[in-house]
This record gives structure tokens, sequence and C-alpha cells, in this order.
């Protein structure tokens, strides 16, 4: 039998979906909120000024090395416990009953996790190659405020970040909880408290999202 380490076996995996979960989630809200004061309608350049801090600024380069590392553990961990437990699960979850025991969305992780990746692939293909382009490459100055409202002006696009918040909103729904689980925060006062500030969430941040997405495609900003 191979020799099982602490990252191999299931809890430690399960660790590092819930921490590398926790701190997507952080960048969720720096992004969240550098992108909704474009609703500030001040012409992007609150917006410009921001996006301009975070593309030169050093601490947050080498923190970007960390977000795409920590994007591909938190894929590259769940997609291991996904097929593990497919495994050593073959006659699936018919004699247990799933769905009285959980809700449709905690039992499609994966599958919302895989819609959002294909969301995460068009996004940073449009956005983030661009940037770096601009940065690295032509070192052109550029107006990534104009650049996003440009981009949302394609209803395809719209739809499909739409769908993608939406993966999001459900994704966070269970993944939210779940990570504070998973690091042993069980408790009968704080759990509620926990999973309602995940609801909240899971609403607010997808939510913004989309205000920003259609507020841009009407061209109310
Ligand atoms: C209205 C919605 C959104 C807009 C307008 C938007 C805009 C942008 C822009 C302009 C960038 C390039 C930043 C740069 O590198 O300078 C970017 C990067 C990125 N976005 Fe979004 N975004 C949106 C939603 C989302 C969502 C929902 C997610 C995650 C689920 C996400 C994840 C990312 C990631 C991972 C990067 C790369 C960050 C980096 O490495 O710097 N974005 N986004």
């Amino acid at each position: 039998m191979a020799k099982e380490n602490f990252l191999t076996s299931s809890i430690g995996k399960k660790l590092v979906v819930g921490l590398t979960g926790l701190f997507l989630i952080s960048f969720l809200v720096v992004h969240v909120g550098i992108n909704s004061t474009i609703l500030l309608n001040d012409n992007g350049e609150t917006f410009n000024t921001a996006a301009h801090f975070m593309s030169h600024n050093w601490v947050i380069r080498i923190m970007e090395i960390g977000l795409l590392l920590g994007i591909l553990a938190h894929i590259f961990m769940t997609l291991r416990l996904h097929f593990e437990n497919k495994s050593k699960r073959p006659v699936g979850y018919a004699v247990i009953d799933g769905k009285a025991n959980s809700k449709w969305y905690s039992r499609s992780m994966t599958l919302l996790g895989t819609l959002l990746l294909i969301f995460l692939v068009i996004h940073m293909a449009d956005f983030w190659l661009h940037t770096k382009k601009a940065l690295y490459i032509t070192h052109e100055n550029e107006n990534s405020y104009l650049e996003v409202k440009e981009a949302m002006q394609n209803p395809l696009l719209l739809v499909i970040y739409i769908a993608g918040f939406f993966s999001l909103g459900f994704h966070l729904l269970h993944g939210f909880p779940s990570a504070f689980q998973t690091l042993g925060l069980n408790h009968k006062k704080y759990t509620p408290i926990i999973k309602a500030a995940g609801t909240a969430f899971s609403i607010i941040v997808p939510g913004l999202f989309a205000a920003i997405a259609v507020a841009l495609f009407f061209g109310l900003v």
C-alpha cells in the first residue's frame, strides 16, 4: 500500500480545499469591492486608480501568484476528493437517500465548480491576459474601465457571466460554511451565525457582480 502523508490523507485534502476556499473568498471581497466602484458612475476614475494600484504594487503582484496557486490547489484537491469518493462508493447515492440528507447544490459542488472554472477561463482570457500583456509586453497605458465596458456590450458574454455568478452563488452557499466546518469550527452558538453569514455572502457578492455586469451592458454606468 502507498505510504500516506498528511496531504494525501482525506482530512489533509479537505483542509487544503477549505483553506484555499477561504483564501479565494477573501480575494472575492477585494475583487467585488474594487469592481463596485464602477457603480459610482464617475466614468471609471476610481476603478482605474484601484486597478492601476493592484497591477503595479509588488506586494499585490506576489499575492497574485499565491492566488493562482490557490485556485489550482483548490481545483486539484477537490477533484481528487471527488474521484476518490466515487471509487469508494461504487453504488452511488442510491442506497442512501442523498436528496433527503442534503441540498442539490451540496451534491453538485463539482459540477458548479466546473461551470465556475469555464467562466473563469473565459474571464481570464478576456481581462487578465489583456492586462498582463499591456503590463509586461506592449507597455501600453490601459483604461481598464473602458475595456470592461466594451467587453460587456456582448450579450453572449453577459449571459455567460450571469450563469457564472449563479454557479458562484450556489458554490459559495455550500462552500462558505463547509470550509469553517472542515477547520473544526462546529459550535452550537457560532455555526448558525456562520451559516447566515455564508448565505448573505453568497447572495450579496454574486448579486453585486451581476449588478455591475447588467449596469455596464445597459450603459447605466
Ligand atoms: C462583473 C463581474 C466582473 C468583472 C467586471 C471583472 C473584472 C476583472 C478584471 C478587469 C480583471 C483583470 C485585473 C487585472 O489583472 O488587472 C479581473 C481579474 C480576475 N477576476 Fe474578475 N471580474 C468579474 C467577476 C469575477 C468573478 C465572479 C470571479 C471569480 C469567481 C473573478 C475572478 C477573477 C480572477 C481570478 C482574476 C485574476 C486576478 C489576478 O490574478 O490579478 N472575477 N477581473
